[in-house]
């Protein structure tokens, strides 16, 4: 039954793990807001070439799916059974990266977040995605000092697609595989997105995940952007009720972005690393590094402009990603100079 849902050359995770015995069990169940197998599995039966292929539509969904999400989670994250996850956001204190920048043109932390009691974004009702925006924008509007800023809609925005490098980070209308979740529904309706005034906080509202809460900074220095991030966060966390799992932790749509939900890394220039792509892919696995396109995940490198980030996040602490991260680009700088 699987091997006629997925192409035979599928890579996916969900390939893998889901048996035609497993999907027999498991096809009739639903969650409460009605989420069921088939809409998890639809991103990865219509694009072959996923490397995961599943998405959760609520909390729940975790739950319900459990047989076939819980060996996924623990194969791609390397999350052994009876482990929880445990989330620790103390700021190191962390020298610039890269002090004369000369290889890091910026820094951005993201962390995904999803609202207790709402749906997730490929199951959520365009009415409710209304109303967690308002609840969302109330929030925000009462961030303080340098973490206030203002709220745009997209349903306003003539062309959402902005350069990489603008001030304002604007997210589009998702890719194919987030297009088959169902997470584009109704877009832009109920999305948008916050900027403080100094453009070094935003949050994306109802992208893949109900909040993406970013920290930027165009330099290389990794704390700056990290305390700018938790300052953010304990506000918002005063007026906001997150989705939070005692084994899983941040709850989220992608199984892959569990546990910190977050996402450290820099945009750094790396010529000679480019030219010597085994090095660099030695060194991504050595230090536990991802390594995505200038315009981010599932784009091409331009001008030797890598996007270089942390690729664990479930299992290990927010403060760990990022003396990881540290020490990864550390690395690769003194390769890129010996080269
Ligand atoms: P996410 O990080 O939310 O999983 P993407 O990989 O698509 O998703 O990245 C989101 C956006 O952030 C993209 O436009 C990407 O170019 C931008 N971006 C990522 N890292 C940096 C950085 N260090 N500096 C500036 N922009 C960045
Ligand atoms: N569903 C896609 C896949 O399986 C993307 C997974 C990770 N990326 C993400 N944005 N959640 O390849």
């Amino acid at each position: 039954m699987t091997a006629a849902l997925f192409s035979e050359t599928s890579p996916a995770l969900v390939k893998k793990h889901l048996s035609p015995d497993l999907y027999q069990q498991l096809r009739h169940l639903k969650t409460r807001s009605g989420f069921t197998l088939e809409k998890a599995i639809r991103s990865g039966i219509r694009n072959p070439d996923s490397s995961i292929g599943i998405y959760a539509g609520d909390a729940e969904s975790y739950q319900v799916f459990s047989p076939v999400f819980d060996p996924i989670i623990r194969e791609y994250h390397h999350f052994p059974k009876g482990t929880a996850h445990v989330s620790d956001f103390t700021a190191p204190d962390l020298p610039p990266a890269d002090p004369d920048g000369k290889y890091i043109l910026s820094t951005r932390i993201r962390v995904a977040r999803n609202l207790k009691g709402y749906e997730f974004s490929p199951q959520i009702s365009l009415s409710h995605r209304k109303e967690m925006e308002e609840t969302v924008i109330k929030a925000m509007a009462t961030l303080k000092g340098d973490l206030g800023g203002e709220y745009m809609s997209l349903k306003n925005m003539e062309n959402p697609a902005q350069p990489v490098n603008s001030d304002i980070l604007v997210f589009t209308k998702g890719d194919r595989f987030q297009d088959a979740a169902g997470i584009n529904s109704g877009f832009p309706e109920g999305r948008g997105v916050f900027y403080s005034l100094d453009r070094r906080l935003m949050v994306w509202v109802n992208e893949e995940d109900h909040l993406r809460i970013m920290s930027l900074e165009k330099t290389s220095d990794l704390s700056a952007a990290f305390k700018r991030l938790g300052r953010a966060l304990r506000s918002l966390e005063t007026r906001l009720d997150f989705a939070w799992d005692k084994t899983y932790g941040y709850l989220t749509s992608c199984p892959t972005n569990l546990g910190t939900a977050m996402r450290a890394g820099v945009h750094i220039r790396l010529g000679k690393l480019d030219r010597n792509r085994e090095i660099l892919n030695r060194l991504a696995r050595e230090y536990h590094l991802q390594i995505r396109g200038t315009r981010g995940e599932k784009t091409k490198v331009q001008e030797a402009v890598f996007d270089i980030s942390n690729a664990q996040r479930l299992g290990i602490t927010e403060t760990a990603i990022l003396q990881n991260l540290h020490k990864g680009i550390a690395a690769l700088i003194k390769a890129e100079e010996h080269l």
